[in-house]
């Protein structure tokens, strides 16, 4: 359903609806144009890239990951634009013929303008999104040198910030990108020409009951409406946001003085724009009006399309129950004793299809896992990260400590699989491997059963030492050559390889004789076995990621052994692969940022590598291992994969039965190193997701700590 009317100043032209529709005309004076869609089936919208409309008539500006696109070597798709089809005329014919308001010179004021929008932006994961989407008024349709992710298919590299572009946006961000100075990575800013926003705001609203405000989570998966204003006499823009459906709040989200006149040409076109990146973020508009100097038309929610429905029922549906009007005590009984059995059965309801039958003696009972954690009580909670939750239990009967860790998982897609490799790998014994014990499958969760480990992660001692005394030397080597040993047996010892796909600190347990343990092996595949063989997602955290890994999103040995050479290097240095730098608080130096392989680089060029030892330890550690651990992470980081040494190799030098040869002379120059540098620097650039913070303490493992900066 759509109602439109667009007119063109002084020369109004026919409009041929080629459906049948609600129009509503509006006086063709002065320049005025205004329409309005409740959903867009039959609209007629002018739309590239990936941008399409449903048949349910939503706007969809997004439906596929950059990585699938990229595949296809088919960048024109890894943007999405839609415009209302004509131009708007911004400003008033130098004649004077539109009759209201004085005639403006050629070079005259902006006309005000109104427009208001219901979006939702729906992420594959709960927790993170890695690009927005922005309104935006522009001279041309034509944005096909606009690039995509960060860039939000607006500008590119070279022209953000030319004030040639004549680009005026609204954009609604989910990624704080360092590069354009973004507040948060949840926020929405006013942009003109530029993606370093002249004023920006984290997202939310001000409540009209009480004035507080209240944040909203762009990736809620939530319509939330939208309202922009300019009004060219005070050349002042206006944004103000609520949840669908309320009121436009009084006080708005942002208000900020920046006069259009110079920006906005003569005509120019309005409509969405986004991009697709990392995962798969799909960008809804459900209802869209815009005036030219006056108020953009209500959006009539009644009409406007339903986003499909994600994941699964709400639990409370299921136990609906009406109750009739029953007189006697007897039947209220039977209600209420069918009811306990419903909610009991709900309660430990699980999913078991018949493949699952070979996989029998690694298969837990729900009930024995919600009895082992107390029912999964916050109070249980080890740690949280990007991949689920993970509870203390003690097993009913055998009284075995455990840690379960409840992934959630919608898709049907890899399960099997998955299913197998658990079962394989819990076959893997290895004393510095985590046991996996098992596994129970729900309806969109899986839970995975660990051997408890009472030290926690090695992240938490290594970067959250509150009180516990620094890891010395001797535990660190300790440490590295446990991981290297567990990493060997799954690459060459084990009956069939296994490559863990997701190797740093936060992955590696201590056990109670501080043993480093690897743990969360496998649960990368998981989500490698995404959907289609489009949609593979480089999974792994930033800064431990192959540089070949990202480019064909393919793991291998070679590419464990880069990260465990970032994870040696943070073992040894006391620091992560990336640090961002928020402190700084001079514009110079903030989003500035530490990359810890150039660090230790630095070091080795001044012939004095075991300068790069944690300076906790003081001159507490032995220089000869220092230098050969610290070189050992660097021969592991090499950008070529073929030049890496093997685990088997690695383990050799370690324990001294090989030498570890000098690092390559070609790389004397550094060049291929300072290559590993940009690469990382370049994927934060474009992901900035990987945000260590004090908040995100794991004390178990997390396979990803890219969810984490998500929604907070
Ligand atoms: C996304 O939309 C475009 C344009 O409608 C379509 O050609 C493409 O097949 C869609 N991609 C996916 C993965 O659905
Ligand atoms: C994409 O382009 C690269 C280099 O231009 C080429 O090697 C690769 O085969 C192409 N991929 C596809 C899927 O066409
Ligand atoms: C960036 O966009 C401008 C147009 O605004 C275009 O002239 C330029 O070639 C583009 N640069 C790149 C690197 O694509
Ligand atoms: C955007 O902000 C970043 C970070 O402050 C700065 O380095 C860059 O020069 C700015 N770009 C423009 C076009 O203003
Ligand atoms: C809104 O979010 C910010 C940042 O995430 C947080 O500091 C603040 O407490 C939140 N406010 C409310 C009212 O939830
Ligand atoms: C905005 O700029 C235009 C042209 O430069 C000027 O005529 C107008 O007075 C300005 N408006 C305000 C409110 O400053």
């Amino acid at each position: 359903m759509w109602r439109s009317c667009s007119v063109m100043a002084a020369k109004g032209f026919l409009l041929t609806m080629a459906v049948a529709v609600a129009a509503a005309v509006v006086e063709a004076g002065g320049g005025a144009a205004e329409f309005a869609y409740d959903g867009f089936r039959g609209a007629g919208l002018s739309l590239d890239g990936m941008a399409a409309v449903t048949p349910a008539g939503l706007l969809l500006l997004t439906n596929d990951t950059n990585m699938a696109s990229s595949q296809r070597n088919d960048t024109g798709m890894s943007k999405g634009h839609a415009f209302h089809p004509d131009p708007v005329r911004f400003r008033r014919p130098a004649a004077g013929a539109g009759g209201r308001g004085g005639a403006g010179s050629a070079a005259g004021e902006v006309l005000s303008f109104s427009t208001t929008f219901v979006f939702a932006i729906v992420s594959e994961f709960l927790d993170l999104s890695t690009s927005g989407f922005a309104f935006l008024v522009t001279p041309t349709k034509d944005l096909s040198t606009a690039m995509p992710q960060q860039y939000l298919g607006l500008f590119n590299g070279t022209d953000n910030g030319d004030p040639r572009n004549r680009i005026f946006a609204i954009e609604f961000d989910t990624v704080r990108n360092p590069e354009f100075a973004d507040i948060n990575n949840n926020h929405v800013g006013v942009d003109v020409n530029s993606l370093n926003s002249s004023a920006a705001a984290p997202a939310g609203y001000y409540d009209d009951a009480d004035g507080a405000f209240r944040n909203l989570s762009l990736i809620s998966r939530e319509p939330m409406q939208v309202w922009v204003d300019y009004d060219a006499s005070t050349a002042v823009v206006t944004v103000a946001m609520a949840p669908a459906r309320r009121p436009r709040p009084r006080r708005p989200l942002l208000s900020t003085k920046v006069n259009l006149s110079a920006a906005i040409t003569d005509t120019a076109y309005v409509g969405f724009s986004s991009a697709s990146s990392i995962v798969l973020v799909k960008h809804y508009v459900l209802g869209w009006s815009f005036s030219l100097d006056g108020d953009a038309p209500a959006i009539d929610y009644a009409k406007l399309p339903k986003l499909p429905r994600i994941g699964p029922k709400p639990q409370s549906q299921a136990l609906t129950i009406v109750l009739p009007i029953a007189t006697t005590a007897t039947v209220l009984a039977a209600v209420a004793v069918g009811f306990l059995l419903l909610r009991r059965r709900h309660r430990y309801a699980e999913l078991r299809e018949d493949w699952e039958m070979e996989f029998g003696p690694h298969r837990f009972a729900y009930k024995d896992l919600y009895d082992a954690t107390d029912g999964f009580k916050d109070k249980r909670l080890l740690g949280a990260g990007g991949f689920g939750r993970v509870y203390k239990g003690v097993l009913p009967g055998s009284r075995t400590e455990v840690a379960v860790k409840k992934v959630s998982h919608e898709s049907r897609q890899g399960m099997k699989e998955f299913v197998a490799e658990v079962a394989s790998i819990g076959r893997l014994r290895h004393r510095n491997l985590v046991q996996l014990l098992g596994y129970c499958r729900r309806k969109g969760e899986l839970l995975l059963v660990y051997d408890y480990m009472p030290n926690g992660s090695l992240d938490k001692h290594l970067h959250y030492h509150d009180g516990k005394p620094v890891l010395d030397w001797a535990q660190r080597l300790h440490i590295i050559r446990g991981v290297a040993a567990g990493l060997l047996y799954m690459h060459e010892d084990w009956e069939k390889v296994v490559i863990h796909r997701d190797i740093k600190a936060s992955n590696v347990l201590l056990d109670g004789e501080m043993n480093g343990r690897l743990g969360d092996f496998g649960l990368a595949r998981l989500y490698d076995h995404g959907a289609d063989p489009h949609t593979t997602h480089v999974v792994g955290t930033m800064g431990y990621l192959a540089p070949e890994l990202v480019r064909t999103g393919r793991a291998t040995t070679l590419s464990d052994v880069f990260a465990f050479g970032a994870f040696v290097l943070e073992v040894a240095c006391g620091r992560r692969p990336i640090e961002e730098d928020d402190d700084a608080d001079d514009a110079a130096t903030a989003g500035r940022r530490f990359v810890l392989v150039e660090w230790v680089l630095g070091h080795w060029r001044k012939g004095s590598i075991a300068g790069a030892v944690d300076a906790r330890l003081g001159s507490e550690f032995d220089a000869a291992e220092a230098d050969l651990v610290l070189r050992l992470g660097l021969a592991c980081l090499l950008p070529s994969p073929a030049a890496r040494p093997s685990m088997r190799q690695v383990t050799q030098y370690l324990d001294g039965s090989a030498p570890l040869p000098e690092l390559p002379a070609t790389h004397a120059r550094f060049n291929t190193f300072e290559g590993v540098g940009k690469h990382q620097q370049e994927l934060f650039d474009s992901w900035s997701v990987w945000r260590p913070t004090s908040t995100a303490a794991t004390s178990f493992a997390t396979m990803s700590d890219i969810g984490l900066s998500g929604g907070r």
